[in-house]
């Protein structure tokens, strides 16, 4: 391990420092994102530590901010995209090579990626299914191919994630010799890849384990491959007393459980370098109590706040758990229900969570919320996005970046102190909402 550079293991929603995360909520507005670059760098080193040999890519749906991608390829991350959008946005953050995992491509992502290949971009095609091999192959692509897999297990932290087992991804896995020797003749074929699915914690090692021996029998089974890649899928612990993942034993189980293979493993997570790194901001603006009662007292309110499903989808998608925190005051705990703004009964992040009692005006802090954060946002309700801010200890020059250092005590995460500050997106306005539309 390279110490200190790697930082702790896992960065809570209480190590971020309430003074500063204030600041840029009066100066940005809510709601708002947070990003800290710091972090995202931290977590790119825990992982090329644990995976010294093998291939790190970051599946940058997860986050696809310019700032977090230029992050990520300087911290020596390849790049994983879903779609030609990921693709062209990773070139433009400075990639020259790029995996492009094709699920059910749309003719004009083929078209759009195909080209990008053309002008000279070191591109690896991932396709899970033969018409997709097909088209590639009608589209005169006889460059760098990798068959995804489906490996039959699956894993992740809620059934909607988990991606192993569904016939929508990959190729059977007994049909894959037959295509990959097909394919031979008219691609450069490089690797097989499967991915069990999203958020996987201690609980799923088991079937991630399953996962990698299956691919690594399959590798020794076909021969002559440049990489075996398991996918992404390294869960982060959302709720406070949720131990982090051990990224050792993962990775000592991963190469334990693929053998002995002629190829190189490769891996491509996305949660894991930026969920810890993100907070989502948000201000209260209308506190009721449940039952009737008095605001003042124990029973259960509802604290509306100015963030919803429309600014973080993923409470109301998976139920998953986010921390909040009351960054304004540490009052007397009551049952709480965090709910947005959006006429949806989904549209809460929290049901009766215990926690300070909310007054109007008070600033929550939303936690992990830079992995599917920002990305999943949309404008649903005529609600423009939200805008995002990045910090980082010593951020490469920018010209006219709008860089300041904020004052207090700045330190490098780890105790949550935020350094330079710029802001990476502005937020939307209505005018973005409605400037598409043709009939006004
Ligand atoms: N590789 C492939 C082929 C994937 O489909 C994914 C995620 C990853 C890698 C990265 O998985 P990660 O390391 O981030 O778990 N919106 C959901 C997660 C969907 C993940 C989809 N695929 C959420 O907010 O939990």
């Amino acid at each position: 391990m390279s110490g200190e550079a790697a930082g702790p293991t896992v960065r809570r929603l209480a190590d971020w420092s309430a003074a500063d995360l204030t600041e840029l909520a009066d100066e940005y507005g809510t709601p708002l994102y947070v990003t800290d670059l710091d972090r995202v760098r931290e977590n790119a080193r825990r992982l090329l530590d644990a995976f010294p040999d093998a291939a790190v890519s970051y599946a940058v749906k997860a986050h696809t901010g310019r700032a977090v991608l230029a992050t990520v390829r300087d911290a020596g991350l390849g790049a994983e995209c879903a779609s030609a959008g990921e693709v062209v946005r990773a070139i433009d953050a400075g990639y020259d090579a790029v995996q492009y995992t094709a699920v059910n491509p749309p003719a004009e992502d083929l078209d759009i990626v195909l080209d990008r290949w053309r002008s000279g971009v070191d591109l690896t095609v991932v396709a899970g299914a033969r018409d997709t091999i097909d088209r590639l192959r009608d589209r005169g692509f006889d460059g760098r191919l990798a068959l995804r897999v489906n490996p039959g297990v699956g894993a992740g932290h809620h059934e909607k994630v988990t991606t192993g087992g569904h016939a929508k991804f990959g190729v059977p896995y007994d049909r894959a010799p037959e295509l990959l020797a097909g394919a031979r003749a008219d691609f450069d074929v490089v690797g097989i890849h499967a991915h069990a699915g999203s958020g996987i914690s201690g609980d799923d090692l088991a079937a991630h384990r399953e996962l990698v021996a299956r691919m690594g029998d399959l590798a020794r089974e076909v021969g002559d491959l440049e990489f075996v890649d398991v996918g992404g899928g390294f869960g982060v612990p959302y709720r406070e007393d949720e131990p982090p993942l051990d990224l050792d034993a993962v990775a000592d189980a991963t190469r334990e459980a693929l053998g002995d293979v002629d190829a190189q493993l490769a891996v491509e997570p996305g949660r894991y370098l930026v969920a810890d790194a993100g907070v989502l901001l948000t201000r209260v603006n209308t506190v009721k109590p449940v039952d009737g009662g008095d605001t003042d007292g124990t029973v259960p309110v509802v604290a509306g706040v100015d963030a919803g499903m429309t600014t973080l989808l993923r409470p109301a998608m998976y139920d998953a758990y986010h921390a909040i925190r009351n960054l304004t005051d540490e009052r007397p705990e009551r049952p709480v229900t965090v709910a947005g703004p959006v006429c949806e009964t989904s549209d809460l992040f929290c049901e009766r969570r215990p926690m300070p009692t909310p007054r109007r005006g008070d600033l929550l802090a939303i936690g992990n919320a830079g992995a599917y954060g920002y990305e999943m946002a949309s404008t649903y309700n005529s609600r423009p996005r939200p805008a995002e801010v990045v910090c980082e200890a010593s951020p490469t020059p920018r010209g006219a970046g709008g860089e300041r250092r904020s004052p207090g005590n700045r330190t490098r995460s780890g105790n949550g102190g935020i350094d330079a500050v710029r802001l990476a997106r502005e937020r939307e306005t209505l005018a973005h909402v409605t400037d598409l539309e043709v009939d006004r």
